[in-house]
């Protein structure tokens, strides 16, 4: 489903700030696969995604999505096939409008819909439904504004939001980390449920090392823009927490 191959960045480029963000990487990612991304600060996590996503070009290679060459495809013309969650709750949705207006939007950007055109009821249906499925309550709620709910409600919309239209793939980048625990555990059932429910190929970086070994089927840890780490199976089932940390840097 994606495939990166010697994708290369460097920030600040022939300046003293020069930076190599990522050092040829490569990573090829199957469909269905659920792949959790661990490493230190500045590692090259998020520049991975950016990339992906499209919010950055990367100076040399390929980056390709299920056989399409996305490499320099514009943002917008890859929103409708990546979905991605962000750590801050508050980013990703617009926090004046309702809970029902973020989750229509985000559906007609999936379709490739006009955002103002007008859903029909069994487009309305079937957000309500997909809310009910949360069993958090929140189909009552669609006329709330959404920045009046808590943290975790509102990452738990945003997974919704993401998987209205099943994406290619689902980037999730510390997408719990600024939750209370309670939360952060009640939005990692959600997406494990959400992801396995839809066999939606998945990245989530991560920086609970017990999630990223208990969620998901892959594990890759990051160093310095390069991948140190990669394992699933057999192997990733023997690994403990404590080896995992042993490697960072
Ligand atoms: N837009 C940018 N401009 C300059 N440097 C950047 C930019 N984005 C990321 N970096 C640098 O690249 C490195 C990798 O960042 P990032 O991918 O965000 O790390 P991680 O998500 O693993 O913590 C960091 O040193 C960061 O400061
Ligand atoms: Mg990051």
């Amino acid at each position: 489903m994606l495939r990166i191959e010697s994708v290369h960045k460097v920030f600040n480029k022939n300046t003293p700030d020069e930076f190599i963000a990522l050092k040829s990487l490569n990573l090829s990612v199957s469909e269905g696969e659920f792949v959790t991304v661990i490493g230190g600060n500045g590692a090259g996590k998020s520049t991975v995604f950016n990339i992906i996503s499209g919010s950055i070009l990367c100076d040399s290679g390929v980056v390709e999505l299920d056989g399409t060459d996305i490499t320099y495809m514009p943002v917008y013309k890859r929103a409708s096939y990546v979905g991605r969650i962000f750590q801050d709750p508050m980013k990703g949705t617009a926090p004046s409008l309702t809970v029902g207006e973020n989750l229509i939007i985000a559906y007609m950007k999936s379709m490739k819909k006009n955002n103002l055109s007008i859903p029909s009821s069994k487009e309305k249906n079937y957000i309500k439904e997909r809310l009910a499925d949360l069993k958090l309550g929140l189909e009552d709620r669609l006329n709330t504004k959404i920045g009046l709910l808590s943290g975790g409600q509102r990452q738990a919309v945003a997974l919704v939001m993401a998987t209205l239209v099943k994406p290619k793939l689902l980037l999730l980048d510390e997408h719990t980390a600024a939750l209370d625990p309670v939360s952060a555990e009640a939005v990692m059932e959600l997406t494990e449920k959400i992801v396995t429910e839809n066999n939606i190929t998945t990245l989530m970086i991560t920086h609970n090392i017990t999630s990223a070994l208990d969620y998901g089927s892959r594990t890759i840890m990051m160093d310095l823009g390069e991948i140190i780490i990669d394992v699933c199976g057999e192997e990733r089932k023997k690994l403990t927490v404590q080896e995992l940390v042993s490697q960072y840097k």
